[in-house]
């Protein structure tokens, strides 16, 4: 049964998609490195923005069906897997554009219906056997989505970018996750990520400090790696159209060995 990890927050821009695909990429290096045969790894965007399958060079409206199709209940998902490489054994269910409306349409279609919050876990369950992993990429809000998210996976990575709001935001969001527990018990949170931080200014320094003290008292991992802010990462999906882990040329960028470290304590903690 695939352990299932979402990369969310209420914030903009900190790096969830990135995260999302460069740690799932390389979770799915390793595992193949480690000659681990059927251990395929999955992809779910939920967010409208289609980034998920910018980031791997396909044009997000090319997809005749995605998850907003899976979530109406006008596609199966077997029908929204696409390999994106065979030999890693990864894949991706993509959105678009579509997911945009998908909060309007499903509020005009079935109401204020409970169900449509538990929507992704119900549907995407004749799945999960099929995978080792399924990492989720989400949109930067409180919203229907996220809230399907919350109450299907197993856990959460929190990017945090260590800006003048981003305390206020991640103390929203961790009682969004709290309130979440009501539907989903066994929801945990694998830890915070910090990302884009700069150690030359002061104010990242000393914002880090103080979350590491926030969290501490509630008992909440951090990961030792943060992600650096560096252009050149930025400008993998642009230069390369992949993620900026299976670009040679970046083996030794400290963002780069990051992922890698953050996805192999992943696999040290949950592959057999
Ligand atoms: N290490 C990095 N340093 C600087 N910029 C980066 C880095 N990694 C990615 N970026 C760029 O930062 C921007 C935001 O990243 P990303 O899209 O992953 O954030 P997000 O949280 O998913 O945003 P959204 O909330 O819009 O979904 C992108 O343009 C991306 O190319
Ligand atoms: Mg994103």
């Amino acid at each position: 049964m695939a352990q299932k990890i979402a990369f969310a927050t209420n914030k903009g821009g900190v790096l969830k998609t990135s995260c999302t695909v460069n740690i799932a990429t390389s979770v799915a290096m390793q595992l193949k490195e480690a000659g681990k045969e059927n251990e395929k790894v999955g992809i779910v965007d939920t967010d409208g923005q289609g980034n998920c399958a910018l980031s791997f060079g396909f044009v997000p409206d090319d997809f005749k069906d995605t998850i907003y199709d899976v979530l109406m209940g006008e596609a199966s998902v077997d029908d929204i897997i696409y390999i994106i490489d065979e030999e890693l054994e990864l894949c991706l269910l993509p959105s678009n554009d579509d997911m945009n409306y998908f909060t309007m349409d499903i509020i005009t279609k079935y109401g204020s219906n409970p169900e449509i919050l538990t929507l992704l876990r119900d549907k995407l369950k004749e799945i999960e056997d099929q995978f080792a992993y399924i990492f989720i990429d989400t949109p930067p809000a409180l919203d229907i989505v996220q809230m399907n998210v919350l109450n299907y996976v197993d856990s959460l990575l929190i990017p945090y970018q260590p800006e003048v709001y981003s305390m206020r935001s991640i103390q929203m969001f961790l009682d969004r996750v709290s309130r979440m527990k009501e539907s989903n018990p066994n929801l945990k949170i694998e830890g915070v990520l910090v990302t884009l931080f700069n150690g030359r200014t002061t104010a990242h320094k000393t914002n880090v400090q103080s979350l590491y003290r926030f969290l501490q008292a509630r008992k909440i991992d951090v990961f030792d790696e943060k992600i650096p802010q560096t252009i050149k990462i930025g400008e993998s999906v642009y230069q390369y159209q992949k993620p900026a882990v299976m670009v040679k040329e970046y083996k030794q960028n400290t963002a780069v060995m990051a992922y890698h470290s953050v996805a192999k304590q992943i696999i040290d903690k949950y592959s057999k």
